[in-house]
C-alpha cells in the first residue's frame, strides 16, 4: 500500500528552509550518498552504526544543523521508502504518530544533537528501523551468532539458551531488534510493550526469512521482579510467550541507565546491594507468532 505524504511535510521543509545556503547545499549534496552509507551499515549488530557511517561520510567539521537538515530531507522521502518495504498494517498504522513526534522534535531542535537521538533519527528517517509501538522502534535486520549463548553456558548458567537457539534454526538470519525511544515514553508500559511484540510478530509473519525478535537491556534482569515490580512484565511476558534470556553481564552503561530514572534502584546500586546486568531477550518467530495469535483470540 502506498504511504501518503504526511501533513507534517511543511515542518520538514521549514527545517531545510532555515539552513544557511552553505548548509543547504551540503544537505542536498550529501542526502543520497550518506543514505547509501547508512543503509550499508544497517545490518551491523550495533544500533548506532548507520549514524556513524553518515558521520564518517560528512566529515568532522559538519554542524548539527546539517545533521538536522539531512534528517528533514530523509523524512520528506520516507513515504517512498516505506511504500517500497511493503510493511504490514501493524507497522504502517503507527507512522502518523511517529512522524508527528519527529516533526515536533525537529521543529524545536537547536544546539547540540544528542548522539542517541541522531542515531535513532538516521535509522528511522531512512526506514532502517520502523515503528513497533508508541515508544519502541524495531530494526529490520540484526545478526545473532551463537557466541552469547555459548558464553552463557560457559559461565555455568546452563545450556538452555544454546539449545533453544539451535532449535530456532541458529544461523537463520536476520532477526528483528527492538529499542526504546526515550524521547516519547507514553507507550513504555505493559500494553505498549505487548503492542511492540505483536508488531514484531506481524513483521515475522510478513517476512518468512526473519528468525524472530531480539532485545538487549538491563530491564530484563531477574532481580527487577523484586526490586522494580512495575518493570517485571518486561522479562516475564516474553518468557511466558516462549522467549529465552541470555546473560550479557554488568557494564557502566547498564548501571547508568538502570539508575537514571528510579531513585530506589539508584540507592540499591550505590549501596552495592544491586548490580545492574544486561540480558538478551530472544523470541524465536514460531513462538512469537503463536503468542500473537493467542493474544488476538484473547482480545476477540
Ligand atoms: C526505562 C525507563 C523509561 C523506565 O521508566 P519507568 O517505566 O518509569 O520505570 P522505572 O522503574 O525506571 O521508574 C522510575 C521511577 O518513576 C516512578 N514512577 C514511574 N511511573 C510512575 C507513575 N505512574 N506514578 C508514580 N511514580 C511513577 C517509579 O516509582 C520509579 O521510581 P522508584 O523506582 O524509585 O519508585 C527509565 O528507567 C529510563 O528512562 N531509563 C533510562 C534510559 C533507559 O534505560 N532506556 C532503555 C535502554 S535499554
Amino acid at each position: 500500500m502506498d504511504m501518503q505524504p504526511s501533513s507534517h511535510q511543511p515542518v520538514f521543509e521549514g527545517v531545510l528552509a532555515r539552513l544557511s545556503p552553505q548548509d543547504r547545499a551540503r544537505v542536498d549534496a550529501m542526502a543520497a550518498p550518506a543514505a547509501a552509507k547508512a543503509a550499508e551499515a544497517a545490518s551491523h549488530w550495533e544500533f548506532e552504526m548507520p549514524a556513524k557511517a553518515v558521520d564518517a561520510a560528512l566529515g568532522a567539521e559538519t554542524s548539527d544543523d546539517v545533521r538536522r537538515g539531512l534528517v528533514a530531507a530523509w523524512m520528506l522521502q520516507l513515504p517512498g521508502r516505506v511504500t517500497a518495504l511493503e510493511l504490514p498494517p501493524a507497522v504502517t498504522d503507527l507512522y502518523p504518530y511517529w512522524i508527528e513526534q519527529v516533526a515536533g522534535f525537529l521543529d524545536k531542535a537547536e544546539g547540540v544533537y544528542d548522539f542517541d537521538h541522531w542515531a535513532k533519527d538516521v535509522r528511522f528517517s531512512l526506514a532502517l528501523s520502523v515503528p513497533g509501538a508508541k515508544s519502541q522502534v524495531i530494526d529490520l535486520s540484526s545478526p545473532l551468532g551463537p557466541k552469547q549463548m555459548l558464553q552463557h553456558a560457559l559461565d555455568g548458567r546452563g545450556f538452555g539458551p544454546l539449545l533453544r537457539y539451535l532449535a530456532a534454526g541458529a544461523r537463520k538470519e536476520p532477526w528483528l531488534e527492538v529499542h526504546t525511544e526515550s524521547r516519547w515514553l507514553r507507550g513504555f508500559n505493559e500494553e505498549g510493550w505487548n503492542e511492540a511484540w505483536a508488531t514484531a510478530a506481524e513483521l515475522c509473519r510478513a517476512r518468512p526469512e526473519l528468525a524472530g525478535m531480539i532485545g538487549s537491556s538491563w530491564f530484563y534482569d531477574p532481580p527487577l521482579i523484586e526490586i522494580s515490580p512495575r518493570l517485571a512484565h518486561l522479562r516475564l511476558n516474553p518468557l511466558k510467550g516462549g522467549a529465552f534470556m541470555v546473560h550479557q553481564g554488568p557494564g557502566e552503561i547498564h548501571t547508568l541507565r538502570a539508575g537514571a530514572a528510579s531513585a530506589s534502584r539508584k540507592a540499591l546500586i550505590d549501596s552495592g546491594d544491586y548490580t545492574a546486568r544486561s540480558w538478551l531477550m530472544v523470541w524465536p518467530r514460531k513462538e512469537l507468532i503463536a503468542w500473537a495469535d493467542r493474544r488476538k483470540s484473547d482480545v476477540a
